[in-house]
């Protein structure tokens, strides 16, 4: 007899930050159970695919997700149950069909990326495969270059830094877990530095530090003396990476990066940018345009495409159709994509928006979300993507260190078979791949 979903189940629970978010169990007909938890971000795109939220100020200050849960238990339950679970494009594309809104809004994206990933996992589990097996098949065995959070700024900490994420990326490092704890001696070494200058150790959202420093040069500079204090080489080991999230402090034309000091305009904003990654080994940059603001992205590309590689989030929400404005025959303003499968609501499409943008020369980023769970989920996304990079946020907190466990074992798993690629999953950088640094 063939498998088929026999039961979808849906639950409200909570994410890290904390608010209620969508819970989905899964279960077979041969009696496979299987379990995945929506994340929910704070810095959203426009384009993202909507979540459902109740609106009840009774209920966890109007943040409540019974109606999603409900689209799980009712309208979702009844197309899924009787499905092949193996099928999961069909799955995705079932579920995506049953909402006419053209945004998920009426099922909830934050239903759909539960019940999709909650699918994926019972299936891999009833064949008796790894999850990054059954979405990436035998020939997935690239390990992601973790982008590893030191400072939480923006939206995600209340202090005074305007630039979302300060970033350290183990580029020289032999293998992901030797990569992982080069990381994590940095860390402690940078909350010895806090310490000394009397700073707090406190942690934002995404787990990096949330000190008031008074420039993002500061910023940077504390990043470089705690690897370099750890006994690491800045630029060769380790580099720099940001996202700027641009859109949350981009108000009327001007761009206020800084905690202090006037807001640029968008050719003031690159000049910026092209400074910085003079002076710092600044390898990639996420959004430092706002989504709006086209003409400051191929400004930017004009500038730095060449040297650092430009990550698209808010721009481009894990959308093929958004993606399609930075491939021929549109001007490339962009070279990475960031995958963030609740943006888009379901785990084939965010793989499917990897694919198109490897297929078009570009990398890829797969991406937490500020309020994120003890799933993992996306970390085998990233190994069945080949994806070379992965932003999982700082190496403290279990919503993010639960990401980079999973990879240390897939690690393990892998064993002789595991690449663990450093500098070379820069390969949408020209001027790394001429240098033979990336190929
Ligand atoms: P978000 O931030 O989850 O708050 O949107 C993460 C990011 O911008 O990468
Ligand atoms: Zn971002």
């Amino acid at each position: 007899m063939d498998v088929v979903i026999s039961k979808v189940v849906g639950m409200e629970g909570i994410d890290s930050r904390p608010n209620p978010t969508t819970m989905a169990m899964v279960e077979l007909s041969d009696g496979t159970k299987e379990y995945a938890i929506s994340p929910s971000g704070a810095s959203t795109g426009e384009g993202e695919q909507h979540e459902k939220r109740d609106g009840d100020r009774a209920r966890y200050r109007g943040k409540g997700v019974l109606g999603a849960v409900e689209a799980i238990n009712t309208r979702i339950a009844k197309v899924l149950i009787g499905m092949s679970p193996f099928d999961l494009m069909a799955v995705d594309g079932a579920m995506c069909a049953i909402d006419t809104s053209g945004n998920l809004g009426e099922i909830g994206a934050n239903s759909t990326t539960a019940v999709s990933y909650a699918v994926a996992r019972a299936a891999a589990r009833s064949r008796g495969q790894e999850l990054f097996e059954f979405l990436g098949g035998p020939t997935a065995c690239r390990l992601p270059v973790p982008f590893c959070k030191f400072f939480d700024g923006g939206m995600h900490a209340g202090n005074s830094l305007r630039i979302q994420e300060f970033m350290w990326a183990p580029v020289g490092a032999p293998t992901f877990a030797e990569a992982v704890r080069w990381l994590v001696e940095c860390f402690h070494t940078l909350a010895d530095l806090l310490k000394k200058e009397g700073h707090p150790t406190t942690v934002g959202d995404e787990g990096g530090f949330a000190p008031n420093l008074e420039s993002n040069r500061e910023a940077l500079d504390f990043g470089a003396q705690a690897v370099e204090k750890a006994g690491y080489t800045l630029g060769e080991q380790i580099c720099f990476v940001l996202d700027t999230a641009a859109s949350t402090f981009f108000e009327g034309g001007q761009y206020a990066i800084e905690p202090s000091g006037d807001p640029l305009d968008g050719a003031g904003l690159v000049n910026y940018l092209e400074d910085l990654v003079d002076k710092y080994p600044i390898f990639s940059i996420e959004d430092g345009a706002a989504e709006g603001d086209l003409d400051t992205w191929q400004m930017m590309h004009n500038h730095l495409g060449n040297r650092i590689q430009l990550v698209g989030d808010d721009v481009f929400c894990t959308n093929r159709r958004l993606l399609a404005q930075n491939l021929p025959p549109n001007n490339r303003f962009a070279n990475c994509l960031l995958v963030k499968t609740n943006q888009i609501g379901t785990v084939t499409r965010a793989k499917r928006a990897g694919e198109m943008a490897h297929a078009h020369g570009m990398t890829t980023c797969v991406s937490q979300r500020s309020g994120d769970t003890e799933g993992a989920e996306y970390a085998d996304l990233a190994v069945a993507l080949g994806s070379g990079f992965i932003k999982p946020g700082s190496v403290a907190r279990s919503d993010r260190g639960a990401k980079y466990n999973r990879l240390f074992w897939i690690e393990r798993l892998l064993g002789k078979r595991a690449v663990y690629p450093g500098w070379q999953a820069f390969t949408s950088v020209p001027t790394l791949y001429a240098k033979g640094v990336a190929t």
